[in-house]
């Protein structure tokens, strides 16, 4: 019996453990429970638009030589439901918001999470920046008369009461990971995301304990990545056998020491080489040795 976390918002979860609470339904039957700052951020991969999903399904026609248009099982995100999910977000978390999307999709995404559609509501986050997953190893373009898309975007806002803070000090925000699993091993899931990306997500942007919310979940990488370093992840999921697989997966996955913790991370001790006086403390050691 799995002692519960997660806000009390009326739903049965599909899958609960003590890291990662997966509900089987619409994402806006949560969203719209949750309590104003329930969640600390939100980590989330919506649907693409229209054109992107239309351009999916032609690479996967070509792919396999079909004549058939292979659609993804799940429906593209629409200005309606963009609108509402951002005021949401920005309503819900009390940090992050790191959303996938296209580059095109961009400004879209930051006037949704700024609530521009509502001019009375008081701003209630504030646009970062956008950071870029590179893909080296991505599809190739099949067609051949144009370049392949070897990048996605993250639009990056922040809604926290709290002043702005990550744990990736100077470093910039374009992360490099392979979309493929390694070793040929098939994916779960159309527009699946590479654990060592969520990981590195999650470790950057998010502490230990934390309630991190991914309301398009998939097959729940970011619920696998939150679980393995020590964070906490409400994840929702409409497609019955994505919410199953990532049922199955987070159930196997443990939480793991992390091998560099950027939170508790103190600099060592360093052994001083000169002394006060600005003489060096191996050559006063010699010295001393010799007149011995
Ligand atoms: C782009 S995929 C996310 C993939 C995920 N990042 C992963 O690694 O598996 C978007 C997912 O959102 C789900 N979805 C779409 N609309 C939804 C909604 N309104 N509520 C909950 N899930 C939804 C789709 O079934 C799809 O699996």
């Amino acid at each position: 019996m799995i002692e519960r976390w997660w806000p009390e918002i009326g739903l049965e979860p599909f899958y609960a453990d003590e890291f990662c609470v997966l509900f089987k339904c619409d994402c806006r039957e949560v969203l719209r429970r949750l309590l104003d700052k329930a969640v600390h951020h939100v980590i989330t991969d919506p649907p693409f638009e229209a054109e992107a999903h239309f351009k999916q399904a032609t690479r996967a026609k070509v792919k396999s030589f079909s004549v058939e248009t292979t659609e993804l099982p799940f429906a593209p995100i629409d200005e309606l439901t963009r609108t509402y999910i951002g005021r949401e977000f920005s309503r819900i978390s009390d940090g992050w918001q790191l959303i996938f999307c296209q580059a095109e999709a961009l400004a879209s995404w930051r006037d949704a999470v700024l609530c521009t559609a509502f001019p009375n509501m008081v701003t209630p986050a504030e646009y970062v920046r956008s950071q870029l997953w590179i893909k080296p190893a991505g599809q190739p373009q099949y067609t051949g008369d144009r370049p392949g898309q070897g990048y996605e975007a993250i639009a990056t806002a922040w809604s926290g009461r709290e002043r702005m803070w990550w744990n990736g000090g100077g470093r910039h925000g374009i992360y490099t990971a392979n979309p493929r699993r390694a070793g040929g091993e098939a994916n779960l899931h159309p527009t699946e995301k590479p654990i060592p990306l969520m990981l590195t997500l999650i470790d950057l942007f998010t502490k230990k304990g934390q309630i991190v919310l991914d309301a398009f979940a998939g097959v729940a990488s970011t619920g696998v990545a939150a679980k393995t370093h020590g964070r906490r992840a409400i994840l929702c999921e409409m497609n019955d056998k994505y919410a199953e697989i990532g049922a199955r997966r987070l159930a196997t996955t443990k939480e793991q020491m992390q091998l560099f913790d950027f939170e508790n991370y103190v600099e060592p001790a360093q052994t001083p080489i000169v002394d006060d006086d600005g003489v060096s403390i191996l050559k006063k050691k010699k010295r001393k040795a010799r007149a011995l």
